[in-house]
């Protein structure tokens, strides 16, 4: 239990660190409940307490909580307050209201048929105003070097910045509840990428409505005049309709000062996301915004983020169509081993991915400022492309003024298809490994975006558990075990070289029969990851899956995988190769069994690390 002043103390707590068992206080004495009717209760907050406790239960709708302070409403939050059993609860920080008279006018959606049957709700005897909230939540699957929200509903990254030595993460955050609502923008903050402080929500719902994604960049020029080192930052405003908003900080992207004139762009038709970034070549300010029922990407310029002209129209009928149009970015790269630069077009799309659901799409092409023209195959068509061949993959961009002209990218750890029903309870979903994106040009001519997990996670490496320098791989498995440490999380590396033209599987097992079988089929040029029998996977009939990749080139293939409690990440090991699956094995995964499916194949270079994220730090 942390006993704190404020609640931002309490959030500022290393993921990585455990805190000992909590204390509850109890909610005699500290609210005052009245029954109102049927679906309407006033709890009025009389004890002295730094927060208050909602309790939380998943499978009921949301209750409509009006927060009045003095007797003006303050907010409005949706909760779904407990009725027949509490499954966790998530804190509501009081400290901005101290020696102020705080009242819930609470209006639920349950059907009942009396007063004495509302009165019954789980809810009220375990609301309660305290001093703690127990932040050493572990549940069996949360991740130890993912990024994770300390609780409650986590979707897309968004707004990343990077500034003095320290990676700013934001993300779409349900702080009242493990499903989506409430958008706020949540904030971490890591030296490392991997160990993750959190602070406090860092924007949050207004008059406009909810927060929804958006972008953030250091604006050094001062061209909106909120300073030169303000850091400033756009986002959806949405509601009954999506709008952009500006806002800023001049606190290292602490809080955020809305722009009194909000929204600055307004469209007849639903966008979202915007993504801007300042345009040296033609000194101005460029913002794409998905336009996500039209399936294209509208580009805008402007010269101080307030005023936007729109320039022009990217995407439709190109590409993936089959879903909206999420989360866009825009980003110029070298292409390796060329004098040439190319811009991508990040394009997140929901549902349509390649293998059900959401994924991220990438356009490959030039950009002057005013539009963006994709690459083209020899016959005039325009390739889809994936940057990710899992099924757990979204909403991915990159950080805005990271060093040394990295171009380094998160997704969203899940998959809209069942991120609200995987098996987590008091935080839902985690974010990928953070990646750097550059780009090559393969045999078939295309420029393709490569995907390598960023040098910081090698940090983590501790022992090696396990290693061959060279073997026969056979139809007999030859078996590793996996490090026993922190749930046997690791980094495996080998080579395999194909020649023999065999499929050669990699089998992450139990000893309760979950597996998932990692295969390369050199005669396919694929690899594949099939997590039909990974362990739990019946949440939702959108979950057993066989993903698969191709692979462009022939030769030694060389595989970096991660395993982290509940997702695996395999990387060919220039990028070129990049899958990200969740899994949810009853208990952890012990060993890796390396077999052909008849011929030989020769493996060489095998590594199994143990991996202590800390020791990044
Ligand atoms: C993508 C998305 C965005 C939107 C946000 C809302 O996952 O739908 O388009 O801004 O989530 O949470």
């Amino acid at each position: 239990m942390v006993s704190k002043k404020n609640i931002a103390a309490v959030l500022a707590v290393s993921v990585a660190q455990v805190l000992p068992a909590s204390l509850w206080a109890s909610s005699e004495g500290s609210v005052r409940v009245e029954h109102l009717g049927t679906n309407n209760t006033l709890v009025r907050v009389v004890g002295e307490g730094d927060m208050l406790l909602f309790p939380v239960q998943e499978s009921i709708d949301d209750a409509r909580v009006n927060v009045l302070v003095d007797g003006k409403l303050d907010r409005t939050l949706n909760v779904r307050l407990a009725k027949s059993k509490v499954d966790y609860s998530v804190p509501f920080d009081l400290t901005p209201y101290k020696g102020k008279d705080v009242v819930l006018n609470i209006v639920t959606s349950q059907g009942r048929a009396n007063v004495r049957e509302a009165k019954e709700d789980a809810c009220w005897s375990n609301i309660v105003v305290t001093d703690t909230f127990p932040v050493e939540n572990r549940e069996k699957y949360r991740p130890a070097f993912h990024h994770t929200p300390l609780y409650g509903w986590m979707n897309d990254p968004n707004g990343m910045f990077y500034k003095d030595g320290v990676w700013h993460l934001y993300y779409q955050w349900n702080p009242y509840g493990s499903k989506w609502q409430n958008l706020a923008w949540g904030h971490s903050t890591s030296p490392d990428l991997v160990n993750w402080t959190h602070h406090k929500a860092a924007i949050e719902p207004d008059g406009l409505g909810m927060i929804f994604s958006g972008s953030s960049a250091l604006d050094p020029g001062n061209t909106a005049g909120f300073g030169e080192d303000a850091v400033v930052a756009l986002y959806t405003s949405a509601d009954v309709s999506q709008m952009q908003s500006l806002a800023w900080s001049k606190d290292n992207g602490a809080t955020f000062t809305k722009f009194p004139g909000n929204p600055v762009i307004t469209l007849e038709s639903e966008a979202r996301d915007p993504n801007m970034f300042w345009n040296k070549e033609t000194g101005k300010w460029n913002l794409l915004l998905a336009h996500a029922l039209e399936h294209e990407m509208l580009v805008f310029s402007s010269p101080d983020l307030k005023t936007w002209t729109l320039e022009s129209a990217f995407g439709k009928g190109l590409g993936a169509q089959d879903g909206v149009w999420e989360c866009p970015d825009l980003f110029k790269l070298p292409v390796d081993g060329t004098g040439e630069e190319k811009w991508v077009l990040l394009c997140n799309l929901n549902p349509g991915g390649p293998f059900g659901g959401s994924a991220t799409q990438y356009f490959i092409g030039d950009f002057d400022g005013k539009t963006f023209t994709a690459d083209t195959l020899a016959d005039g068509t325009v390739p889809t492309k994936w940057l990710d061949h899992g099924k757990d993959h979204y909403a991915t961009v990159s950080w805005s003024d990271a060093p040394d002209s990295r171009r380094t990218v998160i997704g969203w750890m899940s998959n809209w298809q069942y991120a609200a029903e995987v098996p987590t309870m008091q935080f839902r979903s985690a974010n990928t490994l953070p990646r750097e994106i550059g780009l090559y040009r393969a045999a078939d001519g295309q420029v393709y975006a490569s995907s390598t997990p960023s040098p910081e996670l090698e940090a983590m490496r501790g022992t090696v558990v396990a290693s061959a320098k060279s073997f026969k791989a056979t139809s007999k498995p030859r078996v590793f075990r996996l490090p026993q440490a922190n749930d046997g999380i690791c980094e495996i590396l080998l080579d395999i070289d194909s020649d023999k033209a065999s499929d050669v599987e990699l089998l992450l097992a139990n000893d309760a029969g979950d597996k998932v079988a990692m295969t390369y089929s050199p005669a396919s040029g694929t690899i594949s990851m099939d997590r039909r029998e990974s362990g739990i996977v019946d949440f939702s009939q959108d979950f057993p899956a066989v993903t698969s990749a191709p692979v462009h080139d022939s030769g030694t293939l060389s595989l970096r995988i991660f395993v982290d409690r509940s997702s695996i990440e395999l990387f060919e090991n220039r990028g070129r190769v990049a899958m990200t699956n969740l899994v949810f094995p009853t208990k952890p995964y012990t060993t890796l069994s390396i077999r052909t499916a008849d011929k030989q194949a020769r493996i060489t270079n095998l590594k199994i690390y143990s991996l202590n994220p800390s020791a990044s730090l």
